[in-house]
């Protein structure tokens, strides 16, 4: 029975929300095999064995919001706050410029010195320095306003996750200042507006279930995003869920397969995070059909500093060089790593 239903998602990139939940549910080892070689015989098929490089500057740990899995959220008062002057942004694109990265990716916490000018100039820059470059801003929830201005200085993509496409789970992971609504609504404007959009869910957060992972993939089915960032969630020490058990590689991993047969097409990422709960965390979700790393081009002096959780790696002296030890990951698997813009493709 669940080998039908795999070779229907195969087939069909499309379950009922209870297939979804059964498939989850039937995770085993032999059927986490069976999804990844699905999933990499499908990414093969569109990217052969090429794994994209973005390089992540994380510009801001400052946040307005509470989230109450976020170790940079506002209540945090042990978190030591930075914010990147824009020299220090195109210095680090210049760094990973010559290191041959094609995409900036600018992420940061909704820290209110971004207005709409600031950011625009930003991006305009880096656009006029590097126009063979894609700038993707992670930058949260903003109008939609302010999202035409971005894109109109020159931002290609636009990563926000959804966190989860169950309205209550919504809420029992953020303060009531922030909705469910107004996450999807920045999602269509971003995509009306032209964007290469990304959403994407922890992996394991406090009060998930089967079903409302099972609203995710049917969300990401009928939403069909250019990216979608999954990785576990990671306990941090100073937030309320401090106590709450991480997310597992096996299951990420699955997702992870199942998300690359709901939509070959995707710009998967192996995350940070899932780095950080295994030591070839990164190496397993490219094998079960991740084809993105993110290296970190951060300024090394902030990067203990972006600490979202735990434990995060490449936060040391020794990882000031991420794309290298990247590559080498990436042969080690079998995979090596391009460095043009890497579109999406949208044809299949
Ligand atoms: N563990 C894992 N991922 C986290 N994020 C925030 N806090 C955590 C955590 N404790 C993720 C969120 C956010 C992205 C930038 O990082 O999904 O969208
Ligand atoms: Fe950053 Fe390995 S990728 S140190």
């Amino acid at each position: 029975h669940i080998l039908s239903l795999i070779n229907a998602l195969a087939d069909s990139h499309s379950l009922s929300l209870e297939q979804y939940a059964e498939l989850i549910e039937a995770r085993a080892p032999e059927t986490a095999a069976l999804l990844a070689q699905k999933a990499v015989a499908a990414r093969k098929a569109i990217y052969g064995n090429d794994v994209y490089v973005r390089g992540l500057i994380e510009i801001s740990n400052i946040c307005k919001n509470d989230c109450l899995y976020c170790g940079i959220r506002r209540s945090n008062k042990n978190c030591d706050r930075y914010r990147l002057t824009k020299e220090q942004i195109t210095d680090c694109a210049a760094e990973g410029y010559r290191l041959g990265f094609r995409t900036f990716v600018l992420q940061g916490g909704e820290d209110p010195y971004y207005t709409d000018n600031v950011l625009c100039d930003i991006v305009s820059e880096l656009k006029s320095i590097y126009p063979d470059c894609a700038v993707t801003l992670s930058m949260g929830e903003r109008s939609r306003e302010s999202y035409e201005l971005l894109r109109r200085s020159g931002a290609d993509r636009y990563l926000l996750r959804h966190e989860t496409a169950d309205k209550a789970h919504y809420e029992s992971l953020h303060p009531n200042d922030m909705s469910f609504e107004n996450r999807m609504r920045c999602l269509r404007d971003l995509r009306d507006l032209g964007y290469q959009v990304g959403c994407g869910f922890m992996v394991g957060s406090p009060n998930q279930t089967s079903n409302t992972l099972a609203k995710d993939l049917k969300f990401i089915e009928g939403f069909k995003p250019d990216m979608c960032g999954i990785g576990p969630f990671v306990p941090h020490k100073d937030t309320p869920f401090r106590d709450h058990p991480p997310g597992t590689v096996e299951l990420t991993c699955y997702l992870l397969s199942i998300i690359r047969l709901i939509h070959p097409p995707v710009l998967l990422p192996a995350t940070t995070a899932l780095g950080t709960i295994h030591p070839e965390g990164r190496e397993m979700g490219i094998k079960a059909g991740a084809n993105v790393v993110m290296p970190n081009l951060s300024p090394v002096s902030v990067r203990k500093k972006y600490e979202l959780y735990d434990n995060k790696i490449c936060t040391g002296e020794e990882s000031a060089q991420c794309k290298d030890c990247l590559s080498a990951r990436m042969e080690s698997v079998g995979y090596h790593i391009v460095t043009s813009r890497g579109d999406v493709r949208r044809q299949k």
